[in-house]
C-alpha cells in the first residue's frame, strides 16, 4: 500500500471490523481473565520487526491488531484488574473517544475546535462542582496524574519565584535558592518526578512522617516551616496514597500552610473522589483550602487513557508558565476558552469529549453510586481476609486499595516477605484476578485497587479463594 490515500475505500470495512471486535470483546470482558492469555508477552514479542518498505496495507495491518493484537493485550478493561489504580471506560466515554478519535480536533485553541474548548471548559466546570472546588479556580485537562502534579506544581513555582521577586516562567531559576519542598512519605512517585521535571529536584524534598505508614507529622511539618522564617515554601499534602489509600491531614496541612507563607498542593489522583459521597468526603476535608489539587480522569472518572485534571486556585499562574505567544495565534476571550495557554501541550487531544460524556451521562448520582459501590467492595474483601486465618489485613480500607498479605500459621515471620513476592508473580502469570506486590510498613504485601465501574461481588469474592489455590501450589 503506498500511500494513504489510495486507502479511502477501506476506511468503512476497517470501522466496521473494529467495533464488530470491540463490541463482541466488550461483551465478554467480565468473564475474561484479568491478565489476558497466558501467551500474551509471547504476542506481544510477534511484533518485532523492521520498518516495512511498502506497507501491508490496512485491512492486513489491522487484522493483525485484532490477532496477535489482542492477545498480547491485558483485559484492564474488564473486571479484575485491580492492578495499580485503574479505572474502566464508561459506555458514554468511550463511545465518546471513539468520536474524538473521528473528529480528530485539535483541543489547543478555541479556532482549532470549538467543541473541544467549550467542552473542556464545561467539563472543568463540572469537575469542580463534583469535588466541590471554588468555581473561581483554574484547571485544565491534561494527559494524566503525572503531568497534572507537573502542571500544578509549575504554578507553585512561578508563584515562589514571584515572592523572591523574579519571573521564573521568563527568566529561570538561576541564582535563586533552593526551593524547600516538604510531604509525608505518602508522596507518590509522580510528585517527584514532576519536582525533577520542574528543576526543583526531588532530592530537595524534605519527608515529615509521623509513623510507619507514612502519614505526615503535622508538628515536624510546623517546625520545619517556622524555622524558614517566612521563606516560601511549597508543601504537597497526598489524598489517597496508593498502598492502602491514606490521606494527610490536608486541612491542618492548609492552616500551616497559610500560616507560614507555604503553597499547598494536594495530589488526590484518585482520593479527590472521595469527595463525590457525603460518606468519605470527610477524609479529603481542607482540599478547597489548598492552592491547587490534581486527579485522573483514567482512574476513578473511568474515561481512557490518557486524562487527568489540574486545577490552580489562582489560574494567572498557570497562563504565566504556559502562555505562549505567535503571529499566528489568536487572541482569546472568556467565551471562546483556549486552554493551550494553561496546559503543557500546545496540540492537545479533545479528551474533554469523554469526560463531558460521561459526566453527562451519570451525573454526580452515578459517579456517587459507583463510588460508594467500590468503597463498600473494599470493605467486603477486607472483612474476608479478617475473618480467615491464612491471610492478614495490614490497613484498614479508607477508600478503594485493600492492603493485605498471605500469612500462613505455619510460615514463620522472617519468610513471609520472600513467600508474598513469589505469590504475587503467581498472580501476575496466572492472570484471574490482577495486581502486584508493594511494600508496607516493611512488609511486602498486596494492594488491590478497585477503580472500574464494571466491579461487582463476584469479582471481589473470587480474590481470596485465588490467591489461596496459587498459595498452595507454590507451596505444596
Ligand atoms: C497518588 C497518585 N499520584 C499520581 C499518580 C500518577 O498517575 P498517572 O499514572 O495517571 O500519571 C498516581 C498513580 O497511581 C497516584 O496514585
Amino acid at each position: 500500500m503506498p500511500d494513504p490515500i489510495d486507502d479511502r475505500d477501506q476506511l468503512p470495512e476497517l470501522l466496521t471490523q473494529v467495533a464488530k471486535a470491540a463490541r463482541d470483546y466488550l461483551a465478554r470482558v467480565d468473564q475474561l481473565p484479568a491478565g489476558g492469555t497466558v501467551g500474551r508477552d509471547e504476542a506481544a514479542q510477534r511484533f518485532a520487526g523492521d520498518l516495512p518498505a511498502d506497507g501491508n496495507g490496512s485491512v492486513a495491518t489491522v487484522t493483525r491488531l485484532l490477532t496477535d493484537g489482542m492477545q498480547a493485550a491485558v483485559n484492564s478493561a474488564g473486571p479484575r484488574f485491580f492492578h495499580f489504580v485503574t479505572g474502566g471506560s464508561t459506555p458514554s466515554a468511550l463511545a465518546a473517544d471513539w468520536l474524538t478519535s473521528a473528529l480528530d480536533n485539535n483541543a489547543a485553541l478555541w479556532v482549532s475546535s470549538p467543541l473541544g474548548s467549550k467542552l473542556e471548559q464545561v467539563a472543568i466546570a463540572w469537575l469542580k462542582d463534583l469535588f466541590s472546588l471554588p468555581q473561581s479556580w483554574g484547571g485544565v485537562l491534561t494527559t494524566g496524574a503525572t503531568m497534572s502534579n507537573f502542571t500544578a506544581l509549575a504554578a507553585a513555582r512561578q508563584w515562589w519565584g514571584e515572592e523572591h521577586g523574579t519571573n521564573i516562567a521568563k527568566r529561570g531559576m538561576s541564582g535563586l535558592p533552593v526551593v524547600p519542598v516538604m510531604a509525608s512519605h505518602f508522596i507518590h512517585a509522580s510528585a517527584k518526578k514532576a519536582l525533577s521535571m520542574l528543576g526543583i529536584g526531588h532530592e530537595v524534598l524534605q519527608l515529615l512522617s509521623s509513623d510507619a505508614t507514612g502519614v505526615v507529622d503535622v508538628t515536624a511539618l510546623e517546625d520545619t516551616l517556622v524555622s524558614l522564617k517566612g521563606e516560601p515554601a511549597i508543601v504537597i499534602a497526598t489524598a489517597g496514597e496508593v498502598n492502602a489509600g491514606g490521606f494527610d491531614p490536608i486541612a491542618a496541612m492548609a492552616d500551616l500552610a497559610h500560616r507560614h507563607h507555604a503553597w499547598l498542593h494536594v495530589d488526590g489522583a484518585f482520593g479527590l473522589f472521595a469527595r463525590v459521597s457525603p460518606s468519605t468526603a470527610d477524609l479529603a476535608d481542607g482540599v478547597e483550602l489548598a492552592d491547587s489539587v490534581i486527579a485522573d480522569g483514567h482512574k476513578w472518572l473511568n474515561v481512557p487513557y490518557d486524562c487527568g485534571f489540574a486545577f490552580c486556585r489562582d489560574p494567572r499562574l498557570l497562563n504565566a508558565v504556559f502562555g505562549m505567544n505567535a503571529p499566528y495565534f489568536p487572541a482569546t476571550n472568556a467565551d471562546h476558552p483556549d486552554f493551550l495557554y494553561l496546559a503543557p501541550e500546545m496540540s492537545r487531544r479533545a479528551r474533554s469529549l469523554a469526560v463531558w460524556a460521561t459526566l453527562a451521562a451519570y451525573g454526580r448520582q452515578g459517579y456517587r453510586a459507583m463510588i460508594e459501590r467500590h468503597v463498600a467492595l473494599a470493605k467486603r474483601l477486607a472483612d474476608q481476609i479478617r475473618a480467615s486465618s491464612d491471610f492478614e489485613l495490614l490497613a484498614e480500607p479508607r477508600l478503594n486499595v485493600v492492603c493485605f498479605r498471605y500469612r500462613p500459621a505455619a510460615t514463620p515471620e522472617g519468610e513471609l516477605d520472600r513467600l508474598n513476592r513469589r505469590l504475587g508473580q503467581a498472580i501476575i502469570a496466572d492472570g484471574t484476578v490482577y495486581f502486584g506486590t508493594t511494600v508496607y510498613a516493611g512488609k511486602v504485601a498486596f494492594r488491590p485497587a478497585i477503580a472500574n465501574w464494571r466491579t461487582t461481588e463476584r469479582d471481589v469474592d473470587i480474590v481470596l479463594d485465588t490467591v489461596r489455590g496459587l498459595a498452595e501450589r507454590l507451596t505444596g
